[in-house]
């Protein structure tokens, strides 16, 4: 089956989840763009009244066409619930988001929202995390000291390029280093490293960060329970 029907899958069923008066973090990507549409649906005819956090422009375009009622972060209060994707969930349920050079803002959303859940289809499911290379939003002051940094610990950085072959910019400017780490065995040491290089602003490991995961998958909608 097509991975978008897995995604609009899981996407649908995640918006179930959805209360009444909640507060919701809305994540970013391609999944996220199912979970809007379903959302809306509900606020229109079931006349709920919930308020939006977005983790992106594009989150918070789609979801205020749709009629979903958006507001800063910074003047929100704790969110109940926050739905987002995920490019990489391991058997512990960690995982690898920034896919779409959303991590900075996603991870932000997370650490305040009470709960958080990801969707995701199949494939996404890993027993180690490190396939999908690990992205990194880093300040472009001496950006390139940094890659040096990182290259000489072997972890195989890479300047994310837009179409056009420039260096990529996310929403606060930044650049973005992908890691082609391979299979990374201590996901929180690698965590707590990165943490400490300074003009890294933040990495897309997500560790101890969701309860609940949505899969899409042949078979039917899983839920996981971390
Ligand atoms: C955005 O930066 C990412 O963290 C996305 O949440 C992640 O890449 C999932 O994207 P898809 O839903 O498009 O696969």
């Amino acid at each position: 089956m097509d991975a978008s029907l897995l995604k609009k899958a899981a996407a649908e069923q995640a918006a179930q989840f959805v209360e009444d008066g909640m507060m919701l973090g809305l994540g970013t990507g391609s999944t996220v763009f199912f979970l809007v549409e379903a959302i809306a649906k509900r606020v229109k005819e079931e006349h709920l009244h919930i308020t939006g956090v977005a983790t992106s422009s594009r989150t918070a375009q789609q979801a205020t066409e749709l009629g979903i009622k958006m507001i800063d972060i910074n003047d929100a209060p704790t969110l109940d619930l926050t739905i987002d994707g995920a490019d990489e969930i391991d058997a512990n349920f960690q995982g690898i988001k920034g896919g779409g050079a959303a991590h900075l803002l996603e991870k932000i959303v997370a650490l305040n929202s009470k709960r958080n859940v990801w969707i995701v289809d199949q494939s996404k499911l890993v027993q180690n995390l490190g396939a999908f290379p690990l992205p990194l939003e880093v300040i472009p002051f001496g950006s390139n000291k940094l890659f040096q940094r990182l290259a000489a610990e072997n972890l195989q950085p890479e300047y994310r390029l837009n179409a056009n072959g420039e260096r990529m910019r996310t929403h606060n400017k930044n650049f973005v280093i992908d890691l082609h780490i391979g299979v990374i065995e201590h996901p929180h040491l690698l965590g707590d490293w990165l943490d400490h290089q300074t003009g890294i602003v933040e990495h897309g490991l997500f560790l101890d960060v969701v309860s609940q995961v949505v899969v899409g998958k042949e078979t039917g909608v899983e839920i996981l329970q971390a």
